[in-house]
């Protein structure tokens, strides 16, 4: 079943084998990749966008969202489900295009993305881990309604090797 998710500044889909193309060059870049987790890779190459591509297909529960801009692939956002103790909660994780920065596409992306989580996936709590320097990313989450929740003392190393304090947003299912 095709998962479509609509905004007025972008749209939330799944990832398609023809996204591979436009992918690599907006994701191979180290401004995006500073403040990301290592497992983003960087350089990202095509066999990295055909791996992850492929990998969302083989998803037991569709996550993952390929994010558009007036059609055009534009950057990802999704969800980890937590296992185990951490059964019923989800890690929320995003990045956009550099030329797609600015225009409050992330701040919509996110309020969507987390309405779709509670709605869908049925997750009492969503968080997302931010490193201090990121301070647009902790205002897209504020701007969805997420609360800081903790700081983390020198807890995070960006791609440069530099380390941060690492700040923990979530926001919980209205019941
Ligand atoms: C962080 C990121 C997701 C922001 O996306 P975006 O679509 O540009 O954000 P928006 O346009 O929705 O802006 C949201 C708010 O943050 C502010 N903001 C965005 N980037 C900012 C920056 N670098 N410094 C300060 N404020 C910033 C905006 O002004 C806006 O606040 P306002 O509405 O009060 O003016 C984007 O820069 C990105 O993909 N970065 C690389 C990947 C990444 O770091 N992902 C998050 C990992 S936790």
């Amino acid at each position: 079943m095709p998962v479509s998710i609509a905004g007025r500044a972008c749209r939330l889909r799944q990832w398609f084998g023809s996204d591979a193309e436009a992918l690599v060059p907006l994701a191979n870049d180290p401004y995006i990749a500073r403040y990301l987790s290592h497992v983003f890779p960087q350089p990202y190459t095509r066999a990295d966008a055909d791996r992850w591509i492929r990998e969302q297909g083989n998803a037991e529960t569709i996550a993952q969202f390929a994010i558009e801009v007036d059609g055009e692939l534009a950057g990802g956002i999704g969800f980890l489900l937590g296992k185990g103790e951490r059964i019923g909660t989800a890690s929320l994780g995003y990045w956009l295009g550099k030329r797609f920065w600015g225009r409050g596409v992330m701040s919509e992306a996110v309020k969507v993305a987390t309405q779709w989580a509670f709605d869908t996936l049925r997750v009492r709590r969503v968080w997302a881990n931010v490193m201090e320097p990121n301070v647009g990313s902790s205002r897209v989450l504020e701007k969805a309604g997420f609360r800081l929740e903790a700081k983390m003392t020198a807890a995070i190393c960006d791609r440069r090797g530099m380390i941060h304090d690492e700040y923990i947003f979530a926001r919980m299912r209205p019941s």
